[in-house]
Parts: C-alpha cells; structure tokens; sequence
C-alpha cells in the first residue's frame, strides 16, 4: 500500500488511457483548425469574483462545487470550476476586440468543481471547450454546433443526441420569469428544498432540478418557447434550419436551462445513452452579455466545452489508430551488440522511427517475445557473429519475412520501409 494516494475525484490518468486522451486533443486541434480557431491558454487559478459574477451566485458551482481558499494575501482565489469566464476576462483583458471583430478561441485543461465522484463525474476533470467571442447570428450557432458534430464524427463517435432550446433575452426572460414564479409558487410546499430556496431568485434553475419528484410536480410548466421576442423568437427557427441544412438532427427541449447563469438565446447538450446518468458528453450555449458583465465593449458571444473523461468512455480503445508501438526492435546478444545497437537506435530515434532494446540483459528468446508483445513492425537481431560480419537479419513481425541487411545501414533500410 503507498504512503500517499490522490485525492478522492482527483485521478491520474495512465497509458493506455492517456493514449486516447492524446488522441482526442489531436483531433480536437485538426477539427478545430478547420474552422478558424486558435488555442488560448488560460491560467488555472482566477479571483473567486470572476467566477461568481459570471457563472451565477445561486447556482449549483458556485453555491457549493468551487475549490476556493484565500492566498497569502488574504485574496479569495477559486481553481476554475469552467473555462469561459476566464477566456472572457482574457478577451477583455487583452482588449481582443480591438483586432479583430471575430476571436475564435479553443482551450484544453483541468476544471475542478467537488461534486460527489461517480462513472462520469470526478472534482477534476478536464474540457475541451471552443468559443466564438464577437458575433450575433444565427448561422454561427450552428456553425459551432457543427464543428463540435464534425469533431464526433472525425472520432467515429454516433449515437449522440442533440438537445436544443432558446433560453431568451433580457428583453423576453423577465416576462418568462414572472409567469414561471408564479406557476412554481402554487407549488414549492412540494418541491425539493433547493428549488424553494432558489425559486424567487432563479426560477429557471427549478427545471433543471435533477430530482424527478421536482420534474414531476413541474411537468406542465409554462414554456419559454410561448414567451421569447421577435427577436429571439426568429433567431431560434434560424439556428434550427440552419442545422436542418448541415443534416445535423436535434430535439428541442425547452426544460433545457443550462446551470450557469451566463446563457442568453441558443442553449444546447449532446448526451449519450451509453453513459449513465452522467450523460452529457458536451454543453454550450450563447452568452451576449457576459462580455459586457466582465468590463467589455457589449460583444455577443458563443461556445461549448466537451467532457474529456465521458468522451473518452465513449471511445474503445481499438477506434483509435494512435500507433505507439515501435517500429523496430533491437535483440542483442553481447556487449559489443549491445553498444551497436545503443548507438543505433539513438540514430534512428533522431529520425523519428521509433526504436526499442533491452536494457537488462535478457536472453534472446525473452527477447524476441517481448519485440512480439510490444508489436513492433521489424526486430532486428545483432549478436557477435553480425557484430563480424557487419550483415544481421531483419525480421518482418507482422509478415512472415525476414532480410538480411548491412546493420550499419538501418537507418536507410528502415526509412524505405517505413515509407511503404
Ligand atoms: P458544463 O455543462 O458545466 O458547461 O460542462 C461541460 C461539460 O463538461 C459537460 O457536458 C461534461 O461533459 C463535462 N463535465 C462537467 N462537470 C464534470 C465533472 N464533474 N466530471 C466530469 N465531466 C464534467 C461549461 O462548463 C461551459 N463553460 C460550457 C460553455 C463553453 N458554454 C459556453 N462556452
């Protein structure tokens, strides 16, 4: 048993699992590139006011999921919980808005919020998350919604749903808000006690309550959709026939209200049947004011962030064709074999082919097996007869040949076959 074990939610991710995960990030990075993002880095660490003012003082991360302490100083600090309030504040901090009208911006990294770990759900986990800071209209909500499909795609993921709605305005959500009060009051006696904490502050948090008591006692709640503006109201059959024309098939579910406070308009959430009651593989919406909120110009805004651990539990490991094993193994019999071969495969490790050996003094036969287990493409054997004559066998381990070659030139030799 170890001294020490990480913390509970807090895992380590290890080969072959981290595999997948680098081979998600790089389909990320190609798909994303495709339609104009760059990456931004942000800190892992921002003052705790950022998160509250941009994520919502009464919703479920802020209330209680944010790991906050205050630094020496006395300065309340929180571990980001999400990543958009902080590309926000950098986008205003950096004052992007000067350059350019458009910013397209995509991140990757750890969030941390303590909820209860489960399948699906760990304290850090980390995103990949894409936003559009600086355009109103319609065509990039789907745009966006579509390159997060295309990413799925490239991973050879199906089987995902895309639940949509409009959350409204400034204008269309206080008159939504009343009514929804209202209907809620006649019935908070029965709601759990989170929602009758929270009903006359946010009512919209009520339909997102997970309990299905609450989901039953609220089922004939009015619908936002019978309550957005003009405004709002075209945009959303725009988004939606925006989708329709990419082929991209959704369903509209107007209980869907997002747990951050920062959404305007478009809101949406790709699930999975595969995944458990952590279903939600990715999430993401439009935020048109928060630009605003965190001291911007008024800049309307778009984005998602896609779970890394769901997706990858959503991915086996033989989809994925990162290849990781060598392409050539040494066997050595020998010091002088063994000196040749150090000599060699750092040669051919230099030219990218990547190269193993044994370092410990097997026997060849143990040695062969594990050129076999790694599933290297060639082994080549050099003991103190190929050290003479300068000539050792290049064996095929997915075939069954084998060539003799001069060791000396390997590097040439493996170049035209790794080529091929
Ligand atoms: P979110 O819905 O809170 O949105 O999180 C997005 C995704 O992160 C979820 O759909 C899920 O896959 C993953 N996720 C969230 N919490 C956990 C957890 N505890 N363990 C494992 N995975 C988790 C946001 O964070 C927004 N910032 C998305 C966004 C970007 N909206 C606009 N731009």
């Amino acid at each position: 048993m170890s001294k020490y074990s990480s913390i509970r939610g807090i895992n380590d991710v290890l080969p072959p699992e981290s595999d997948k995960w680098q081979y998600i990030e790089l389909k990320a990075r190609k798909v994303f590139d495709c339609y104009g993002y760059s990456e931004i880095k942000i800190p892992v660490l921002e003052k705790t006011e950022l998160f509250t003012r941009s994520i919502g003082e009464d919703t479920d991360i802020v209330e209680k999921e944010m790991y906050t302490f205050p630094d020496r100083k006395g300065e309340l600090l929180s571990l980001r919980p999400e990543g958009t309030a902080s590309v926000v504040r950098s986008y205003v901090q950096h004052k992007m808005y000067a350059s350019s009208s458009l910013s397209k911006l995509y991140y990757f990294g750890p969030m941390f919020r303590y909820e209860r770990p489960q399948k699906g759900r760990s304290r850090q986990f980390y995103q990949i998350g894409a936003e559009a800071i600086g355009t109103s209209g319609p065509a990039v909500d789907a745009e966006v919604i579509s390159m997060l499909f295309t990413f799925f795609d490239q991973l050879g993921l199906d089987s995902l749903n895309l639940n949509i709605n409009s959350i409204g305005c400034r204008d269309c959500r206080p008159g939504y808000r009343a009514v929804l009060v209202d209907f809620i009051s006649s019935r908070a006696a029965d709601l759990c006690e989170n929602c009758q904490r929270r009903y006359n502050d946010n009512p919209l948090r009520v339909l997102d309550c997970k309990s299905d008591h609450c989901r039953e006692k609220t089922s004939g709640a009015p619908s936002i959709l019978d309550y957005l503006c003009g405004g709002c109201s075209s945009d959303f059959d725009s988004v939606r026939k925006f989708l329709e024309t990419l082929g991209i098939a959704f369903n509209v579910n107007d209980r869907m209200v997002r747990g951050l406070d920062y959404y305007t308009k478009t809101a949406f959430e790709i699930t999975s049947n595969k995944l458990g009651s952590q279903d939600a593989v990715a999430a993401g919406g439009r935020y048109d004011h928060l630009v605003e909120e965190v001291g911007g110009p008024p800049t309307p805004a778009i984005g998602f962030a896609v779970g890394v651990e769901r997706l990858s539990l959503l991915l086996a490991e033989d989809d994925i064709s990162l290849k990781k094993s060598p392409d050539l193994y040494i066997a050595t019999l020998g010091e002088d074999a063994f000196n040749a071969a150090f000599r060699l495969a750092h040669e051919l490790r230099t030219h990218e082919i990547k190269v193993e050996y044994d370092h410990e003094g097997k026997s060849l036969k143990a040695q062969m097996r594990r050129a076999d287990s790694s599933g290297a493409s060639y082994a080549l054997i050099l003991g103190e007869e190929e050290i003479k004559s300068g000539r050792a066998m290049l064996k095929d381990m997915c075939g069954s040949g084998q060539e003799e070659i001069a060791w000396e030139g390997l590097l040439s030799e493996m170049r035209v076959r790794m080529k091929g």
